[in-house]
């Protein structure tokens, strides 16, 4: 797909389908199309009024032009009131794009950036750019030939007004977005494939092909290494699985002699399939469990961008990758099992697994001293009854990173919520048998989950609990059915933005 940047004319740019985003006015009517061409503006306007398009959030309005300009179809969409848009949302727009691009078969299509001032402009073609590429986005491996939706093949020319008035964008926030689109298709594709497939041992042959592809340090660990290390509640979680786990230990360093100002560790959980093991879940619960390897998923598809994007920090990505399985050798209720960082845990609840094999490899990650360490998880059904199902929680044991990770998220239109940590709770994981139980009471089940891995963490650590976005039950503009890769986007935005490399 060729994207670039255009200032010739619009009305003389031959397209199949020109968009046009445009802003809420007063009651019912068009801010403005500030198309730059007043006999384009004048045409939009009356076409608006003829068919009642108010430009709100997510209208839109397709029309042929036959023949009064080269392009042959118009879309207008309607972003809403002005005040009300945040720039991420040109994702929206891009999503919107995608979408009658595919109805009406356009192969070339131009696209006007949203009016929004010059400073914004990068940001919002990067955005659109991200939003119609993963609209785009389709797990179809498993279909026929003939089932298949065909994906048209674009040339996209986003339109920018001539450099007088303002500045074109730098085309590198175009490479940016299809890096970012890319890094978030991966982790989709991860996240959809089945756990018939996509085993413990697999995801680490495809993290090792993948660290092969983008030039990072990868090591694989084997059952008997992570027995050696002392992960035993790790290895505990796997006793029950036919498939052995692995530990996958990825590096990226940036290039040139100097020592990178900044290290982090992202740790992502890896249960390939959770069946809740002897706390068996009941079937309608487990359907969705192939995809408690999300975590995972965005942290393989942000370190994978890395590289291409130029970022200068030094970044870890862990997983302890496992199925969490019932069978006569899983683990057992009142269990008690001592993790790498020589603290016990009584196992109470087996479909509290996550928390263990995090446990572990957040030991793990400190051996490695990084400046912040990061876990991403799908951790607790608790944080979607707490935040719904589109947001994620965040917890940590240091309010100004976790204060970063938030306004991080914000800016790129991933939607989280800070989460407490009290330390009443942590009366919940008391036991007489262990350091700790592996888990509390129902009510605050985000919070004690989020406790117990407080428990393995001495470093600057924030943790992100993606149990309701990491899954989407129907398609919504650019965020696909099935996995949807949040967390990608902070992820990312996290370490290039810190570090200077934009
Ligand atoms: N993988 C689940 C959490 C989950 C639930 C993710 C729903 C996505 C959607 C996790 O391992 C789990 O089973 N958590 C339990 C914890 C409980 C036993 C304390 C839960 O949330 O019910
Ligand atoms: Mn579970
Ligand atoms: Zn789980």
């Amino acid at each position: 797909m060729k994207i670039s940047f255009n200032n010739s004319s619009l009305v003389e740019l031959g397209c199949d389908l020109l968009a046009v985003a445009a802003f809420e006015g007063k009651t019912g009517t068009v801010e403005a199309f500030n198309t730059l061409d007043k006999s384009l503006d004048g045409l939009l306007s009356s076409m608006a009024t003829e068919e009642g398009f108010g430009a709100k959030e997510g209208e839109k309005l397709l029309l042929h032009t036959h023949g009064r300009l080269a392009s042959s179809r118009i879309l207008v969409v309607g972003l809403g009131k002005r005040e009300d848009f945040d720039i991420a949302e040109s994702r929206r727009y891009g999503a919107a794009v995608a979408e009658t691009a595919g109805a009406c078969k356009a192969q070339k299509l131009a696209a006007t950036l949203p009016p929004v001032d010059s400073a914004a402009q990068t940001r919002a073609a990067q955005f659109f750019v991200e939003g119609l590429l993963l609209a785009n986005y389709r797990f179809d491996r498993y279909m026929s030939e003939e089932s298949r939706k065909p994906v048209p093949l674009n040339t996209i020319e986003l339109w920018v007004e001539d450099e007088e008035s303002r500045k074109a964008p730098s085309p590198i926030c175009l490479a940016r977005a299809q890096l970012i689109a890319e890094a978030t298709s991966l982790a989709r594709d991860l996240i959809n494939e089945p756990a018939g497939s996509l085993t413990p041992v697999r995801l680490s042959q495809i993290a090792q092909d993948m660290a092969k592809e983008k030039g990072l340090e990868c090591k694989i660990l084997g059952p008997k290494e992570c027995e050696k290390l002392g992960m035993n509640l790790f290895l505990a979680v796997s006793q029950g699985s036919v498939h052995e786990p692995r530990l996958i230990h990825l590096t990226y360093r940036p290039k040139g002699k100097d020592k990178p100002k900044k290290s982090y560790v992202w740790v992502g959980k890896g249960v390939t399939f959770d069946s809740g093991g002897l706390s068996l879940k009941p079937s309608a619960s487990m359907l969705d469990m192939k995809g408690d390897m999300s975590g995972a998923a965005v942290v393989l598809g942000a370190i994978s961008a890395l590289s291409s994007l130029g970022v200068q920090a030094e970044v870890h990505a862990i997983i302890a990758a496992t199925e969490n399985m019932i069978s006569g050798s899983a683990y057992k209720l009142g269990d008690v099992i001592t993790g790498m960082n020589g603290k016990s845990v009584e196992i109470v609840n087996t479909d509290a697994e996550g928390r263990l094999t995090l446990a572990d490899a957040l030991a793990y990650a400190e051996k490695l001293k990084p400046d912040e360490l990061l876990d991403v998880a799908t951790l607790t059904g608790a944080c979607m009854v707490a935040l719904g199902p589109h947001m994620a929680g965040i917890m940590g044991n240091d309010r100004a990173l976790v204060e970063r990770l938030i306004a991080t998220a914000r800016r790129v239109g991933e939607d989280v919520w800070g989460l407490p940590l009290p330390t009443k709770l942590r009366q919940q994981l008391k036991t007489p048998m262990a350091d700790m139980k592996n888990c509390g009471e129902r009510w605050g089940g985000a919070l004690t989950a989020g406790l117990f891995l407080k428990e393995f963490v001495t470093m600057p650590w924030v943790h992100m609990d993606i149990a309701g976005p990491a899954l989407a039950d129907k398609a919504d503009g650019h965020i696909s059915k099935g996995g949807t890769g949040f967390g990608v986007s902070t992820l990312i935005e996290y370490v290039s933005s810190r570090d200077g490399s934009q």
